[in-house]
């Protein structure tokens, strides 16, 4: 359906895209600059002032929060003390002379818009988005139908942080940003579509946010069994013994994996039943 009708999906996502963007543009060109930051949870954080503002006669830092503001101090040149509004009496510490403001011991709710406006203009004020994270706790790794034939995944979950990013890695290399799939925030997983000798390897992933980043490693191994050919299992286990007592090489090396070998060796494995059933071997399965 989507591809019978381009010129239709082109006109909507312009009215969307229009629709989006004139409000930013309107929202950019009232608020000044905006810049962004990121700090760890307990660490302090310099909000730095306007930029090239010569002399502050008045400076005024706020705190946005989606459409109310709380202001945070206000200041005149010709007063002595800053006067620093609760809550933020005590943590936050305002240097007068380039209007930035120190926050202390900052936790994830001081998250959001800070705005500094000197001298009462528009045009002297910046907005600081400010994101106080926890760092990323280290990715759990584990593979799900690794299977040969199957769609194989892999899985990579983070405990504690927000992620902003998941990248993926195997044997070392990066691997194309889309290959990952975000599931959740917290979840990223990469499928391995018709699992193949070639998907075996080590496989890292990277979880990262503005302050932190952690890499865990999985060694893959692909399986070749695939369900109808379980049935085979006990007597290739029968046959893998023989094989070994009888020093035949009947193995197939895929993925160094000994369940892939055991049942590439199925097929061989009724002619070694014969050859065991004729030699009167002693062998138990298990
Ligand atoms: C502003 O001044 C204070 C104190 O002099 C200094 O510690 C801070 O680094 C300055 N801030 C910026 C953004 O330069
Ligand atoms: C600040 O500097 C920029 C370029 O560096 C300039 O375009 C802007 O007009 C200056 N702003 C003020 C308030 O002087
Ligand atoms: C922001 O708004 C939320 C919900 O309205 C409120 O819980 C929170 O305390 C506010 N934060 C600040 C810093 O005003
Ligand atoms: C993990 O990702 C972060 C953020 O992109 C990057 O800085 C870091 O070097 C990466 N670590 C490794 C081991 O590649
Ligand atoms: C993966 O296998 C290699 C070589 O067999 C080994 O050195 C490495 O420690 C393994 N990594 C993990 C995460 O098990």
């Amino acid at each position: 359906m989507l591809t019978c009708r381009p010129v239709e999906l082109l006109g909507t996502s312009w009215v969307l895209l229009a629709g989006l963007l004139v409000p930013l543009q309107q929202a950019a060109d009232a608020a000044g600059p905006l810049e962004r930051k990121a700090a760890a949870v307990g660490s302090s954080v310099l909000l730095p002032g306007p930029d090239n503002v010569t002399h502050i006669f008045s400076t005024r830092w706020e705190h946005l929060n989606g459409t109310s503001s709380r202001t945070i101090l206000q200041y005149h040149s010709g007063s002595h003390n800053p006067a620093i509004h609760a809550p933020y009496t005590g943590w936050a510490i305002f240097h007068p002379s380039n209007g930035s403001l120190l926050l202390e011991d900052v936790q994830e709710g001081d998250s959001g818009i800070y705005k500094v406006t000197v001298n009462t203009g528009e045009r002297e004020s910046l907005q600081i988005l400010l994101e106080v994270l926890k760092p990323v706790s280290r990715p759990r790794l584990w593979g799900r139908a690794l299977v040969a034939r199957a769609t194989a995944e892999v899985l990579c979950d983070v405990e504690e942080g927000k992620v902003d990013t998941f990248t993926w890695k195997k044997d070392g290399q990066p691997l194309p940003p889309d290959r990952g799939v975000r599931l959740s925030d917290s979840l990223s997983v990469l499928y391995l579509r018709s699992a193949k000798k070639s998907d075996c390897g080590s496989y890292s992933c990277n979880a990262s946010n503005g302050i932190s980043w952690q890499e865990a490693s999985l060694n893959v191994t692909i399986a070749g069994l695939s369900p109808p050919l379980q049935d085979v299992l006990r007597v290739a286990v029968v046959a893998v013994v023989f094989a070994a007592v009888s020093g035949w090489g009947l193995v197939f090396p895929v993925c160094q994996s000994e369940k892939l070998r055991i049942s590439e060796s199925a097929a061989g494995g009724s002619r070694t039943l014969i050859a065991l059933v004729l030699g009167g071997g002693q062998l138990v399965s298990s």
